[in-house]
């Protein structure tokens, strides 16, 4: 029964298309193999040139790595950038007439319809596009998530024998002065996190926590490196991606109120100047080879029977961050409420300083 579903929903979707005027884009899947796409992106030059979200240079280097090793003659010219200013460059590349970006990888989903919509996206659908759940793709594929990205509560287990396990845990008093938190209005993803906490424990959880006298820091990366380190004076954090440092560190989903999930987003561009290096790169973004590795969340429903459902996890609604992202007067009001308290996020860009 669950799979005679979908197959009634894609006889519908073909008969709609076959209705629709010929030159709608109903692109068909990739049918060329990882090896066949390899050829055609060795043919065009053997490059191509990523711009994914993050906020330490170093983060994609595990990517690069992998793609280069898989992919021998390919070189993955990756960079890491805040997604909130590579979206910014992308906009200019566009307005240019200058397309030199092939594939991006961003946290700023709101982005992705307006592209759609100016017709600069390339619409390609990887091979296991339908098996991507609805709510992460575009129906032409324009865009798609490939990874479930999320936040989680962190602490040192060498410097703490307790835990942070909910957002509550933050208000202990042995934790004054040793929380290490990133500025909600400095990255949307982290501003939603803080907006849903806030929407249930109330805005006295966060006037509590102000009175804990936490360090804020710019990236969302920043306080987990920091609670990685032998001489760390901070004990915890939570709101930022997670680490596992060499056994320094643990990491737990909170259970008092939600917390962060959405789909990593990706696209081609219409005028990416390697199109075949891109469309390999997204292929095996989605194969089974690099997302069924081993068990952890996935976009894809066609994953192994041992694999979480991020649909099934507690405290989180994965495809709620679109909704929070697309509404930019809601962000731009909730990023300044956090704004008024905290004042404007200080320091070099996390990509520039020294953690
Ligand atoms: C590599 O990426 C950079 C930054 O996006 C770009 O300026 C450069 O032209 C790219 N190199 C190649 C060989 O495409
Ligand atoms: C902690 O160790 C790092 C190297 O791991 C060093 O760069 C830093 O100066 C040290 N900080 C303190 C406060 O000792
Ligand atoms: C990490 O935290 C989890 C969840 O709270 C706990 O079950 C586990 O024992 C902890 N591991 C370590 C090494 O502290
Ligand atoms: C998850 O969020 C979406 C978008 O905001 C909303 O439509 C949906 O009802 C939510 N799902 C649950 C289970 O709360």
């Amino acid at each position: 029964m669950r799979s005679s579903i979908p197959s009634i929903l894609s006889t519908l979707a073909v008969a709609s298309s076959a209705l629709a005027a010929p030159t709608a884009s109903a692109a068909a899947v990739e049918t060329r193999t990882l090896d066949e796409l390899h050829q055609a992106a060795l043919k065009e030059g053997g490059v191509v040139t990523l711009w994914h979200g993050g906020d330490e240079k170093y983060q994609q280097d595990g990517l690069k790595q992998a793609f280069e090793k898989r992919f021998p003659g390919m070189t993955l010219n990756s960079t890491v950038d805040l997604s909130k200013y590579h979206d910014t460059r992308l906009d200019e590349q566009i307005a240019a007439n200058n397309v030199y970006v092939d594939s991006i990888v961003l946290q700023t989903l709101h982005d992705y319809p307006r592209w759609k919509d100016q017709g600069v996206l390339m619409e390609y659908k990887p091979q296991n596009f339908e098996s991507i759940a609805e709510p992460f793709k575009d129906a032409d594929g324009a865009y798609y998530g490939y990874a479930i990205f999320g936040w989680s509560t962190t602490w040192n287990t060498q410097k703490y024998n307790g835990a942070l396990r909910d957002f509550k845990d933050a208000l202990k008093p042995e934790l004054k002065d040793k929380l290490i938190l990133t500025y909600p209005n400095d990255d949307d993803a982290v501003l939603y996190a803080f907006d849903l906490v806030i929407k249930t424990l109330g805005v006295e959880w966060f006037d509590s926590l102000l009175t804990q006298n936490p360090t804020w820091v710019r990236g969302s990366a920043t306080p987990g490196t920091q609670l990685s380190l032998a001489n760390t004076s901070y004990v915890a954090t939570f709101g930022t991606g997670g680490r596992s440092g060499g056994g320094i560190v643990n990491t737990t989903r909170p259970t008092d109120a939600p917390f962060v999930t959405w789909p990593q987003t990706a696209a081609i561009l219409k005028d990416a100047p390697h199109p075949e290096g891109a469309k390999l790169l997204h292929n095996w973004l989605l194969s089974d080879e690099k997302l069924f590795a081993s068990p952890q969340w996935t976009v894809r429903t066609d994953a192994p029977s041992n694999f979480p459902n991020i649909f099934e996890e507690k405290n989180t609604n994965v495809t709620g961050f679109r909704e929070f992202m697309l509404d930019r007067a809601n962000v731009e009001r909730v990023r300044f409420w956090f704004e008024t308290r905290l004042g404007t996020a200080q320091g070099l860009s996390p990509l520039e300083d020294a953690l």
